[in-house]
């Protein structure tokens, strides 16, 4: 089959269109045909090499993390889902490869697609969706009129969090550039600073939890907008020793995270506030859930563009230059 591989990490120049095996299925594995792909910045660290230590994948590799298709094997085991189901997912985290022609992939990771949206829209869904959902959910616990700061709203991640924070009945701020305030309004946010020609600092006081996409000393800064209590919970910032233990990592390498995350767990406790690093992780029982927000149109899909199969490296590039509003899809049918 026809995949974007890498033959070693690096640049965009070790990306290529080659030929790889259709992949294996598993018993409890659905062999999906891929109509659309999103790419997301994750992408681009496996491409890079950064994450080889914590995510050691076999070169070569072929890319890609999201994915909206159609089933056309089911493995012995499988009871959901049959051929010509239509589903969409965040793969396999040890399997990754949604920059193809097919890919198999656990049945537990797998939900079917909602009705209402177009292959395009769905496969934009699925890793910024569960990364949302589960830190809302699971470690920030919205609460109703709690005051939610959430970074890079015209993100992919931003763009979603936006809308379920809204539904969650939470107050949103959230930061943007100049050309995107009007347009993050209308996804829901209560207040827009305008990250070009004003400090969130100066605005946000008090807040429960902030949302960070974005690290460094946005991150930092973000700890002075909270009030005591409050939580900081970032997917771009240092991973820390829960994310470790998460990961079963290797004694050194928590160890590593532990200083890599020292500095921001200081200024952290200095602030009573609580730092923690999220990385998300595929669930189709969660992909249910937002399926249903998005049939009842709470909650709508944002591509910003969408590349043929053959310009999946332009489409990476896009990503890369960082200006991407939402989601940015590679359409295989
Ligand atoms: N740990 C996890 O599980 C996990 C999961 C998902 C994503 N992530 C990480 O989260 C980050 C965001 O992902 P994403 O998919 O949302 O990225 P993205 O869609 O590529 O983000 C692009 C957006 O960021 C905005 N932006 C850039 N600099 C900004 C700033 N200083 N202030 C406010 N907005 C800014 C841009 O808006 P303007 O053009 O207006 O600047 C643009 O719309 C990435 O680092 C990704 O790797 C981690």
């Amino acid at each position: 089959m026809k995949a974007f591989i890498i033959d070693r990490y690096g640049t965009k120049a070790m990306v290529r269109l080659g030929e790889m095996p259709e992949p294996e299925l598993q018993d409890d594995d659905l062999l999906v045909k891929i109509h659309a792909a999103s790419v997301n910045p994750l992408d681009l660290r496996i491409r890079s090499g950064k994450l080889k230590l914590i995510l050691p994948y076999q070169l070569p590799l072929i890319l890609g993390n999201d994915l909206a298709g159609v089933v056309v094997k089911i493995g012995a085991k499988v009871r959901q889902f049959k051929p010509g189901d239509e589903v969409y997912a965040r793969t396999d985290k040890e399997r990754i490869g949604a920059f193809a022609e097919f890919i198999s992939i656990r049945e537990s990771a797998v939900a079917k697609k909602p009705e209402k949206v177009t292959m395009e829209e769905a496969a934009s869904l699925p890793l910024v969706g569960l990364t949302a959902w589960q830190v809302l959910n699971e470690n920030a616990n919205i609460q109703k009129k709690q005051k939610i700061l959430i970074h890079a709203g015209s993100g992919g991640v931003g763009s979603f969090a936006i809308q379920l924070a809204k539904h969650m009945g939470a107050i949103v701020a959230t930061t943007t550039s100049t050309a995107n305030i009007a347009w993050v309004k209308r996804l829901g946010a209560d207040m827009v600073i305008d990250y070009k020609n004003e400090d969130f600092r100066t605005v946000l006081h008090d807040y429960d939890v902030v949302f960070d996409t974005l690290g460094g000393e946005i991150l930092e800064k973000s700890l002075q907008v909270l009030k005591p209590g409050g939580k900081l919970i970032s997917v771009a910032g240092p991973p820390d020793q829960h994310f470790a233990e998460n990961m079963k990592l290797s004694w050194g390498l928590k160890l590593g995270l532990r200083f890599l995350s020292y500095q921001v767990r200081r200024k952290a406790k200095k602030h009573q506030v609580d730092y923690s690093f999220f990385f998300m992780r595929p669930s189709g029982d969660q992909l249910r859930e937002i399926s249903s927000l998005i049939n009842l149109g709470i909650i709508h899909p944002v591509v910003d563009k969408v590349f043929p199969f053959e310009s999946t490296k332009e489409a990476l590039a896009y990503v890369e230059n960082g200006r991407a509003k939402g989601k940015v899809i590679i359409k295989m049918i």
